[in-house]
């Protein structure tokens, strides 16, 4: 049987692109969202992917998503955490709720959902997690020191989490994006745009099929030595 994906934003961006690779990998692909109805349906409509509405934020709404994909398609067996949102800003600009609002939605869902998930692949002796870092996680961007935060700890929640699922077979691994396009990178300012591009070795952003094809590379069941690691997608930017 085919074995049930989550990608977390599964519906637009990076997300989208991730939830359309896993389809065509032959997984059953459920994707998340939290706001946008129209284009949920209309990306569910086009790939025939299934999506669920909750916020990845909030641990009792994750729970009964969670249930729910359980009692449909069967439990989740590939978890992709990509769900993220920007709040930027200086910090004398920063207001706690943006601090909370990227802490809790970037990095909380991770903790959220790997909870959730993790005792059914514990049980089965097989689990695939891929968590959506960034750059700026690793390199730290002016303006960002919510998103940075959220995205190192990232990093290191997925080291210590793979700790914990390497002897059940379960692998836990980063990606670090570069500058992707997608809408959450063209609204920074263009005057900022031009000067992040013209920074990058390859000359370019990455599109979000470049971030896919890593997921699928870490979530191949025989990808099965490959643990605790981040794989950076960045066309050079930042070399770690
Ligand atoms: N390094 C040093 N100084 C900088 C700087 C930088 N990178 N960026 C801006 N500054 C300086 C400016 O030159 C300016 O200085 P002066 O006042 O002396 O002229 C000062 O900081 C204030 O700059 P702004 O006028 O731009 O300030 P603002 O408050 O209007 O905006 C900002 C600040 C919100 C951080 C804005 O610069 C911005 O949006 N920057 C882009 C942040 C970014 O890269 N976000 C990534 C989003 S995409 C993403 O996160 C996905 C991913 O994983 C990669």
């Amino acid at each position: 049987m085919a074995r049930v994906a989550l990608v977390t934003g599964g519906t637009r961006g990076i997300g989208a692109s991730i939830s359309r690779a896993l389809q065509k990998a032959g997984r059953t692909v459920v994707a998340s969202y939290v706001g946008n109805d129209a284009k949920a349906q209309s990306f569910s409509q086009e790939t025939g992917i299934k999506v669920t509405r909750f916020d990845v934020s909030d641990f009792e709404a994750c729970r009964t998503a969670v249930d729910g994909i359980n009692a449909d398609l069967g439990p989740v067996e590939v978890l992709v955490n990509n769900a993220g949102i920007t709040r930027d800003g200086v910090l004398q600009k920063m207001d706690r709720d943006m601090w909370d609002a990227v802490i809790d939605t970037n990095l909380g869902s991770c903790y959220n959902l790997c909870k959730l998930t993790f005792e059914h692949m514990r049980s089965i002796k097989f689990g695939r997690i891929v968590n959506i870092g960034s750059i700026n996680g690793q390199a730290g961007q002016y303006g960002q020191v919510n998103y940075a935060a959220a995205k190192s700890g990232i990093h290191g929640f997925t080291k210590a989490l793979a700790q914990e699922g390497a002897r059940f077979g379960i692998t836990v691994n980063a990606i670090a994006p570069g500058y992707v396009d997608t809408e959450m990178v063209r609204a920074v300012p263009p005057d900022v745009l031009q000067k992040i591009i013209a920074r990058i070795p390859a000359g370019r952003l990455g599109s979000p099929e470049d971030i896919a094809r890593g997921v699928l590379f870490l979530t191949a069941d025989e990808s099965d030595f490959v643990t605790g690691s981040t794989l950076s997608i960045n066309g050079g930017q930042h070399m770690y």
